[in-house]
């Protein structure tokens, strides 16, 4: 069993906690290890991009932590496998996972090529990618023997149908990264293993530069909240999934919007 808090003193804190970020580089996992930096978590950084990397590490210097980044492509098991074990002899036992790296396209089914390339993309990087990290991590984690905390970043897009972009790849694999949440967090739950996700809607990263100007206008005049997102605020959600004042939360998608999908 997890413990209860039983006083507010460090109930958020992440401190001496090792985390793991897939696409910590950049946009929103940029933010998510940000604001875990910033909460006293070690770091490391699973992506491609080995020179966006340096420059994410170089930035989280500042707050005296333990920051690493690592190669690895997330739709690829082997490559997986092998971060995992550079990343295990580095920091020891991984007390947290964010399976944030993903990929979009906006395209209409009936569009795509032949080889349904943009389908298969999204479904290999975007469900499959988490489901690559969730089983070699969780078995880390779960030999380790301490329990921990999965964050999967998912998206507003599974509970809707975006009306200014043909998103269908994307959506139907957020939406399975959802339940695949609520498996997870009944099959992981004896481990002390807590399994939640974050469903952000629009928030201002590489991603959103491709959404033309008009159309993101009209997403913020949607809003309740009337503004896209920033980073940092789904970091500040992350934290606390993460930190033990969340110790009774599993198996939940959390929306962070502006309330976008109570009104589109
Ligand atoms: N931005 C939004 O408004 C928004 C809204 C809802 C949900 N989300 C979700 O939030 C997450 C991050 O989105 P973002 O906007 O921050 O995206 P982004 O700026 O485009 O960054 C994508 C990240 O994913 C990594 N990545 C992609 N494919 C990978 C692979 N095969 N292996 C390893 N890493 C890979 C990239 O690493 P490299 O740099 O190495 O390529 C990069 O760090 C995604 O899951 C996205 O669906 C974003």
């Amino acid at each position: 069993m997890i413990p209860a808090i039983t006083s507010m003193k460090d109930a958020f804190s992440l401190q001496g906690m090792n985390a793991v970020i897939t696409g910590g580089n950049r946009g929103l996992g940029f933010g998510i290890a940000t604001a875990y930096a910033q909460s006293g978590a070690n770091i490391a950084i699973l992506c491609r991009d080995k020179a966006k990397a340096a420059e994410a590490i170089a930035e989280l210097e500042q707050y005296g932590g333990k920051y690493k980044s690592f190669d690895c492509d997330i739709t690829d098991l082997a490559s997986v496998r092998k971060a995992a074990a550079e990343v295990t002899a580095e920091f020891g036992d991984i007390d947290i996972l964010v399976n944030n790296a993903g990929v979009s396209c906006f395209n209409e089914l009936l569009n795509m090529d032949e080889e349904l390339s943009d389908w298969y993309n999204v479904l290999n990087t975007d469900l499959n990618g988490t489901v690559h990290m969730t089983y070699v991590f969780g078995k880390l984690m779960r030999d380790a023997g301490k329990g921990g905390s999965i964050i999967n970043i998912s998206s507003n897009a599974a509970f809707i149908v975006n009306k200014t972009q043909p998103m269908s790849p994307y959506s139907s694999s957020k939406a399975a990264v959802n339940h695949f949440t609520h498996c997870m967090a009944c099959e992981l739950g004896k481990y002390n293993i807590r399994v939640n996700a974050i469903a952000p809607g629009f928030f201002n990263t590489e991603l959103s530069k491709f959404i033309p100007k008009d159309q993101y206008e009209y997403i913020n005049n949607q809003m309740p909240l009337g503004r896209f997102g920033e980073p940092l605020e789904v970091g500040a959600l992350a934290v606390f999934l993460a930190s033990p004042a969340s110790a009774q939360f599993t198996g939940t998608v959390e929306v962070i919007d502006g309330g976008y999908i109570l009104s589109c």
